[in-house]
């Protein structure tokens, strides 16, 4: 029998006969790890001649009632979650370390716990007194949530099987280990077997299993892509240090639309919900700044505005900076060389920062205007027009493509009192919600109306 492969890629769970530094299937560096394997498995002869039982066939065609939804009463969670909890589910909520999960999930415990759902919190991280303290500190003190410290997933499922819980949190499946598997804690090998456990298990036994994951340095839930596979819904809770604002964004979802968001902002007293995320992002906006525009943007389902803020000066280096907070660098990248190569507006030689404000990570490409309007802005020091938001795709041949829900956007900006929009030639809508608009083919018409250049 072949030898089997013992050496694991942390990153993308492939498997090698031996170590390297680099791994051929994902290309990350120093990821691989010898790992006992999970069991050798029966010998693969045996498929041939033994037979199964067989399995029972379905039609399309029947009629599936929606799966039954306990909402929490957070309206952001319930929305994020695709309208509610769904039983016998599993969903993993990732994040970096102290970004809130903990909080946060203690919260939604408290919540579906007042809904009527048995709750049990699985903490491996913390103390059971620790997890009280948060939550009288929280305001929690008397919800119904049953509390244990353990990692070992044995004593888990013993004890998970026996109360019957409608909904199990396992904080953190990094921590959990099964006596099955002979690696480390938080290993690839061990968060594959953990998580397949608990996800069977939910299935089995009809209990939600909410797994709190936390992101690797390089934004990835270590054994990142095996535990996604495995789970329902993926959720990422994602902020930048310094803001008090959170973002709950469903990255994946077998049960309601992926890439809604939920808002909240981290207080004294826990997380609290952001119904009007729009105006939070926007801050208070007086006069018209060069450098700033206001993106009009689309989060999942609903309208949410931002302002992109860009900075460019004169670099003292021979390598010009590119800076960005919650925008993609190679998308700043390509914006910079459309506005060099179809406008003749060149950034050589001048450092360029970009900012999200409030933190926001906007990945829309519809944004891309909005970024070339700000560093217009920023290098030419003209304000944009009065009260304008901006949207649109930009083209490598510098033309503006039209962006998705035109209406609903405009329909944001005029509730917060915007009046001009910027926009592609072809982004009509049947009403312009009395916003005067302002539509460009191309990327050069904009940059001659607006800043007589081009
Ligand atoms: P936590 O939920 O422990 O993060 P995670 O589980 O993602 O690692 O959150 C820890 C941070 O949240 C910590 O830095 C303190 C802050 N926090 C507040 O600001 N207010 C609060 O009411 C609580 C409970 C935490
Ligand atoms: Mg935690």
């Amino acid at each position: 029998m072949a030898k089997l492969p013992s050496f694991v890629c942390q990153s993308c769970g492939a498997a090698h006969s031996k170590w390297s530094g680099r791994c051929d299937a994902c290309g990350a560096w120093n990821s691989i790890v010898e790992e006992t394997p999970l069991s050798a498995g029966p010998p693969s002869k045996s498929l041939g001649t033994k037979r199964g039982r067989g399995m029972a066939l379905t039609d399309l065609s029947r009629d599936e009632p929606p799966p039954p939804r306990t909402t929490s009463g957070i309206a952001e969670l319930d929305r994020v979650l695709g309208g509610g909890l769904v039983p016998a589910s599993a969903v993993l909520v990732g994040g970096d370390p102290g970004i809130g999960k903990s909080t946060l999930l203690l919260q939604a415990a408290a919540s579906f716990a007042t809904q009527g759902l048995g709750c049990i919190y699985v903490s491996g991280e913390e103390a059971s007194a620790q997890i009280r303290m948060r939550a009288q500190r929280l305001g929690l003190g008397q919800a119904q949530v049953r509390l244990a410290a353990e990692t070992n997933l044995r004593e888990i499922l013993t004890t998970l099987e026996a109360e019957k819980p409608q909904l199990a949190i396992i904080d953190s499946i990094q921590t959990m280990w099964s006596d099955g598997v002979d690696s480390a804690p938080g290993s690839v090998a061990q968060v594959r077997a953990a998580a397949h456990e608990l996800t069977t298990f939910a299935k089995r036994h009809g209990i939600a299993v909410v797994l709190v994951g936390h992101v690797t340095k390089e934004g990835q839930i270590a054994g990142p892509r095996v535990v996604e596979h495995m789970v329902d819904t993926v959720l990422y809770f994602e902020g930048e240090r310094g803001h008090q604002f959170r973002i709950l964004r469903a990255v994946k979802n077998r049960f309601g639309p992926a890439d809604e968001i939920g808002v909240f902002e981290m207080t004294g007293g826990g997380l609290a919900e952001v119904a009007n995320p729009s105006a939070l992002f926007l801050g208070d906006r007086e006069t018209p700044q060069p450098g700033a525009a206001v993106f009009a943007g689309i989060e999942g389902s609903r309208p949410v505005l931002c302002e992109f803020q860009a900075l460019v000066a004169p670099t003292p280096h021979s390598q010009p900076r590119r800076q960005t907070v919650g925008w993609d660098g190679g998308r700043l990248a390509m914006i910079l060389a459309v506005l060099e190569a179809r406008c003749a507006i060149p950034f050589s030689g001048l450092d360029v920062y970009l900012n999200v404000a409030g933190g926001l990570r906007v990945r829309e490409p519809a944004a891309d205007l909005a970024v070339a309007a700000a560093l217009l802005s920023a290098r030419e020091d003209i304000a944009l027009p009065a009260q304008s938001v901006v949207f649109g795709e930009i083209s490598l041949s510098g033309q503006l493509r039209p962006a998705g829900q035109t209406e609903n956007r405009l329909k944001e900006a005029a509730k917060l009192g915007f009046s001009t929009a910027i926009a592609p030639a072809q982004s009509k809508a049947p009403s312009s919600e009395g916003m005067a608009m302002r539509h460009y083919s191309d990327l050069a018409a904009l940059v001659g109306d607006i800043f007589g250049a081009g």
